[in-house]
């Protein structure tokens, strides 16, 4: 069987579920991992089978000398993130997704590009998945959500039918949203929040019902 040579960039939490993911898929091998250049060694890898290579701009020779055939960033940072995909991957290699097999989506679901999807998460029909969103075990994403490029939605949450979410958000682990509500860009819903009205852009809300506590300045958080 021929099997797909991924190069995982990044080698954090996310390059761990990814590298996880496709160990389990038959047709899929991730070849390489790519670190920072300050990142000199990877234990974990060496449950795995791939090469760990310093520097993320050497995915461009992996590329040229067809070493591999599609690539997925594994960055927890969303704007390194979104950087690092706009640099070395788009249009220039294939976009690999990685999607546990314990994952369930539904047929009328739509992935965008490079998503990690993990065991246990459940994409509801109609549901809208963006560009490189992290997607954690046990996720709830119901019917008709919009999720935004680079989001990351963390273990446990729970989003009710038509739930609208802007690029590079996080909703926290086991928060709730409910029905119709959007939650904004760069927007942070905390650890069990429950989330009853919209969320502005670059906020940060807490609790039950989730209050705004801190707004993205222009100096980084404030009060
Ligand atoms: C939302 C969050 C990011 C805020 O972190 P922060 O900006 O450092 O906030 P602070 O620690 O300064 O807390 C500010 C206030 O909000 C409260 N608060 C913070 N997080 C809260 C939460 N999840 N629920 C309720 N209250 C919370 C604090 O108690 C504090 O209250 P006080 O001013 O009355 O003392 C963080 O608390 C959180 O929920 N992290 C979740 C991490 C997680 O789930 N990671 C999984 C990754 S996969």
């Amino acid at each position: 069987m021929t099997q797909k040579r991924i190069a995982i960039i990044g080698c954090g939490a996310q390059a761990k579920y990814a590298s996880e993911i496709f160990h389990l898929l038959p047709n899929h091998a991730v070849t390489h991992v790519l670190s920072p250049q300050n990142i000199t060694e990877l234990d974990w890898l060496s449950h795995y089978s791939g090469t760990h290579i310093i520097g993320y701009d050497k995915v461009a020779d992996l590329i040229a000398n067809n070493d591999i055939d599609g690539a997925i960033v594994c960055i927890a940072n969303k704007q390194e993130k979104a950087e690092i995909f706009a640099k070395y991957v788009l249009g220039k290699t294939e976009t690999v997704s990685a999607i546990h097999p314990k994952a369930v989506i539904a047929s009328t679901a739509t992935l965008g590009a490079g998503v990690i999807i993990n065991a246990g998460a459940v994409i509801q029909p109609l549901a809208t998945i963006g560009r490189g969103a992290m997607i954690h075990a046990n996720v709830i994403v119901e019917h008709d959500c919009s999720i935004g490029a680079w989001t990351n939605l963390a273990p446990g949450c729970q989003l009710a039918g038509w739930v609208q979410i802007g690029e590079a958000a996080t909703v926290f682990t086991g928060a709730s949203v409910v029905p119709t509500v959007k939650i904004g860009k760069r927007a942070i819903v905390g650890a069990g929040a429950a989330v009853i009205q919209d969320v502005e852009d670059d906020t940060v809300v807490v609790g039950v019902p989730a209050r705004q506590i801190k707004k993205w300045g222009k100096h980084g958080l404030t009060r």
